[in-house]
């Protein structure tokens, strides 16, 4: 079951703050959320509680990528910002059924907005059997995105999480990744081989597509073009993806341009492959990640 969508009038009378948290329509068609405070401002789309945007006031840069050639529809999913993948990561068992699961997809609902002079926090909500999901995002110096899956059946489940946060960077030559994934151990899905901790920083210089699974609370996303670090601390998660298409995977994603891997790279806070979760009836699960300049 997915949600009736909430209209421009309802939210913009229920849930907008002056100066502070706007509601309009994206030329798609679709509802796009603005917020903005003396620290940062940011963007999200009620499809998949998608955020696609958010910059500190001081920063020369987004925090977020977003892809050019994202297609923007009810039955796909944004290319960049934060897609939500959930209750799957990556191919489902199933045929037919949704890469990454079916929240990104979903139409979601605004439940609260708040603000200060600091901060807007949105949160949004979505139910599909058997499952209630509840996103919180707060815009601020930092962005913070909290998500959290109520299992409402009666019996146990298990699923998979990724806050699959693609990140702005000056050119992909010039950055590195340094903190706790240097001493985690990876799935590389592309050989579907596990390697053993590098205890070194991660570089890119071909396609990358590594599960790390353990727990990360920090990880540094070091920028030398663009001379700033980005500092992802997360809660809550036990695995963390790091992904880049690179050049012959960018050519053939339809949504993404041949060149954009070099401005990208994704750091997924994650539950998933042997790190997934399981839920008891009635149990709940939240995965939260923060990203801030340093
Ligand atoms: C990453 C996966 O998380 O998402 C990659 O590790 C995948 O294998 C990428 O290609 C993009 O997935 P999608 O479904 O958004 O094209």
């Amino acid at each position: 079951m997915n949600l009736q969508p909430q209209t421009l009038l309802e939210l913009s009378t229920s849930f907008a703050i002056p100066d502070r948290l706007g509601f309009a329509l994206h030329p798609s068609g679709l509802v796009v959320g603005h917020a903005a405070c003396q620290q940062g401002q940011g963007s999200f789309f009620l499809h998949g509680a998608h955020i696609t945007h958010f910059q500190p006031a001081r920063a020369s840069h987004p925090l977020l990528f977003m892809s050019k050639e994202s297609l923007f529809a009810n039955d796909k999913a944004i290319r960049g910002g934060i897609p939500i993948c959930f209750p799957w990561f990556g191919r489902s068992a199933n045929p037919g059924e949704p890469a990454h699961g079916w929240a990104r997809l979903a139409n979601w609902q605004v439940a609260s907005s708040n603000a200060t002079d600091d901060s807007v926090t949105v949160v949004m909500e979505t139910f599909q059997s058997p499952f209630h999901l509840r996103y919180f995002i707060r815009f601020g110096s930092d962005l913070t995105a909290e998500f959290t899956a109520t299992n409402r059946s009666d019996r146990e489940l298990t699923c998979e999480v990724a806050l699959h946060t693609y990140f702005a960077i000056g050119d992909i030559d010039a950055v590195s990744v340094h903190g706790a994934l240097e001493g985690l151990p990876y799935l590389d899905q592309l050989t579907g081989q596990m390697h053993p901790a590098a205890h070194q920083a991660i570089r890119f210089t071909e396609e990358t597509d590594r599960v790390y699974q353990g727990v990360a609370r920090t990880i540094l996303l070091v920028d030398d073009a663009w001379k700033r670090t980005i500092e992802i601390t997360s809660e809550g998660s036990r695995s963390t993806v790091v992904w880049n298409p690179w050049i012959a995977k960018s050519q053939r994603m339809a949504d993404f341009g041949d060149e954009e891997y070099r401005s990208m790279v994704c750091i997924e806070t994650a539950n998933a492959k042997d790190c997934r979760i399981v839920l008891a009836p009635e149990g709940k699960s939240t995965t939260r990640v923060t990203l801030s300049l340093r």
